[in-house]
């Protein structure tokens, strides 16, 4: 545990572009919550899809995420309810997506969201999970560094293990210098199709390659996950009895027993 009043922080990561990163962070916290732990979702994509993906204007956001990063804002300042009761966000604004660019200057451009959730005494978070861009840059080292764990997405088709060797080594390295309290959490296969032959033999693969690490339970490609962001709520509150609601909520309770 690195921060005192957030008991478990996990960096929902992958470099892959459309991989399932937010539509897991949406509803594995949504899930999370609906099991009654206290829960904090914070969006570091300047895209803001985990923002607008629970029903917050990025046009309408004063202080989230970019605010953290740049104007050492508290992260009880940036912080929202949401429509889920036990589910906080700290949403992206606008000016996320010039914060790559004006980090490089700042001391200790690696530490930033680490020092602000270092700082954080406010009501205690059971899970805090940092929604990644699709990018290894200083966005997402500020996320490894600021975390206890990483959990990878990753789409069950023909490239899904593309770039892994390339994640695993930067989080060793994070490991090495930044952040040596730094766990894999695990992997969770998402967009699996059990009519397709292809995405069940890619699940066999990356299952053999990587063991006990990845989730037993995987999310199948289901509709009702992405019409859900267009209603501004997890899919749990679109379709409770989904295929896609359901999983998340098996992934909840997974995540939950592993400790
Ligand atoms: N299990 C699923 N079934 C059907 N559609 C899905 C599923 N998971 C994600 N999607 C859809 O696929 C697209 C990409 O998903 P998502 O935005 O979660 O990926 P991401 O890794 O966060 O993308 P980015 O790298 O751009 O941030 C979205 O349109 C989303 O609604
Ligand atoms: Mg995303």
């Amino acid at each position: 545990m690195k921060h005192n009043a957030m008991k478990r922080v996990t960096a929902v990561a992958n470099q892959k572009g459309g991989v399932g990163k937010t539509t897991t962070s949406i509803n594995l916290a949504a899930s999370l919550a609906a099991l009654e732990k206290r829960v904090l979702l914070i969006d570091v994509d300047p895209q803001g899809n985990a923002t607008t993906g629970l029903g917050i204007e990025k046009k309408a956001v004063n202080q989230g995420s970019y605010e953290i990063l740049i104007n050492a804002t508290p992260l009880e300042d940036a912080m929202l309810p949401t429509s889920c009761e036990g589910l906080m966000l700290v949403p992206a604004s606008m000016d996320l997506a010039g914060a790559e660019v004006e980090l490089v200057g700042v001391k200790g451009r690696e530490r930033v969201l680490e020092q602000a959730l270092a700082s954080y005494d406010g009501a205690p978070f059971d899970y805090v999970f940092i929604d990644c861009p699709p990018a290894l840059n200083l966005i997402t080292l500020n996320a490894f560094t600021a975390s206890d764990r990483v959990l990878i997405t990753l789409q069950a088709e023909f490239y899904a293990m593309e770039g892994l060797t390339q994640l695993m080594d930067t989080i060793r390295r994070v490991r090495g210098s930044l952040n040596p309290q730094l766990d894999m959490d695990g992997i969770l296969l998402t967009m699996v199709d059990r009519r397709n032959n292809l995405s069940v033999q890619v699940e066999e693969e990356v299952r053999n390659y990587f063991g006990a690490q990845v989730y037993d339970a995987s999310i199948p490609r289901n509709v009702r996950l992405s019409e859900a962001p267009s209603f501004g709520v997890p899919v749990m509150y679109h379709d409770i009895r989904s295929s896609g609601a359901q999983a998340y909520l098996q992934v909840a309770q997974e995540m939950i027993r592993r400790g």
